[in-house]
């Protein structure tokens, strides 16, 4: 196989699958992740990729231009990008590796043909993004940035994120440091099929107003498992939590074509973090019961990000391990429709 695929901040392989997915005939030289419950998933679902467990920024040169590889994926940690966080952008810690790797860019002999980049809405207004960016322009990497929802792929599920697509095939030039980037965020991907999000007046993008009560959104449904009564017992939320906090869960019911964004605080904290699930009812109306309401699995959160059938958790991977590893990763379905696009026509 000629295409080379180098994943960093691989986790359980969030990428990976969506290259599987976009069937691009492709190998995954080399995975990075310094987690070691992650790595144990990547292991699980590709035992024959080899993964690296190592920060980042502690890598020799030599390593990075050993890969060949055509195509880096990155997912870089958010929280120093977060809405609910401090916002620090490359000066929390966090930021250090990727701020690595961009550095490096310029150094490799050999760079990689393609970058995709993933990271949470709010990276677009970092200074991160602008540092990047005048490295991308310097060095010769044509780039396309998108803000983008599975919602409109039809997965009711709500995860905006931005993408950045960068090929090497544009004239290096220079680029002060005080360079700025307009904000042109695409909300289309060239040649795929997806809905269009509503824009206010004051031109802000509303992914879920606009789309969530479309008819071509798939129902929630589509996406559970058929749990036994012991099955879901794991899944219930305690009388203490539905007195307390069931005002401030967002409920939907099978029914709905939409669930809110899961994050890898999911069941830790109420409010922000995933919906849970009304199984009868109308939410609102009849009452929350302890047989009739739980937390989405696992598995549901993973269908609902676009994960095939043939992923799995290792045994031994804890319920709370598993919502933090998925909360972290990505849409396999978005990031597939972009990985066709950025490698097929782009
Ligand atoms: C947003 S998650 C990416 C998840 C991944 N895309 C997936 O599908 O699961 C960021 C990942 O970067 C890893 N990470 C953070 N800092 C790192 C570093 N300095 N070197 C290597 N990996 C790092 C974390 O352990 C975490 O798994």
């Amino acid at each position: 196989m000629s295409f080379r695929v180098a994943e960093f901040y691989s986790g359980i392989g969030g990428m990976h699958f969506a290259l599987k997915k976009a069937n691009i005939d492709s190998q995954v030289v080399r995975a990075f992740d310094i987690n070691t419950v992650a790595n144990d998933v990547y292991k699980h679902n590709f035992p024959n990729i080899p993964v690296m467990q190592r920060s980042i920024e502690a890598l020799p040169m030599t390593m990075f231009e050993a890969l060949r590889a055509d195509l880096w994926t990155m997912s870089p940690p958010c929280q120093p990008y977060t809405r609910q966080g401090l916002q620090r952008g490359s000066e929390d810690t966090r930021a250090k590796s990727f701020l690595f790797i961009i550095e490096l860019l310029a150094k490799l002999q050999k760079k990689p043909k393609y970058l995709l980049v993933e990271n949470v809405a709010g990276f677009e207004k970092s200074d991160t993004r602008a540092v990047f960016l005048r490295q991308l322009v310097r060095v010769g990497y044509r780039f396309e940035e998108y803000l983008l929802n599975p919602l409109q792929l039809c997965y009711p599920n709500s995860r905006t994120r931005y993408y950045l697509l960068a090929k090497l095939d544009a004239e290096p030039r220079e680029c002060s440091d005080d360079e700025e980037f307009p904000a042109h965020f695409k909300h289309a991907v060239p040649g795929a099929d997806l809905i269009a999000p509503a824009s206010n007046s004051d031109g802000h993008v509303d992914f879920e107003k606009g789309i969530w009560h479309h008819d071509e959104v798939r129902q929630v449904k589509q996406f559970l498992q058929e749990l036994t009564k012991d099955e879901a017992a794991p899944y219930r939320l305690s009388q203490k939590v539905l007195e307390k906090h069931g005002y401030v869960h967002d409920v939907v019911t099978p029914e709905d074509r939409r669930t809110c964004c899961f994050t890898k605080g999911y069941t830790h904290y109420a409010e922000g973090t995933g919906s849970i699930l009304q199984l009868e009812g109308v939410v609102g109306t009849d009452e929350m019961t302890l047989e009739n309401t739980r937390y989405f699995t696992p598995r549901e959160v993973a269908n609902l990000m676009g994960f095939p059938e043939d992923f799995s958790l290792p045994a031994g991977t804890t319920i709370k391990q598993g919502y933090r590893l998925l909360g972290n990763s990505l849409s396999v379905s978005v990031v597939s429709v972009l990985m066709d696009y950025l490698v097929r026509r782009m």
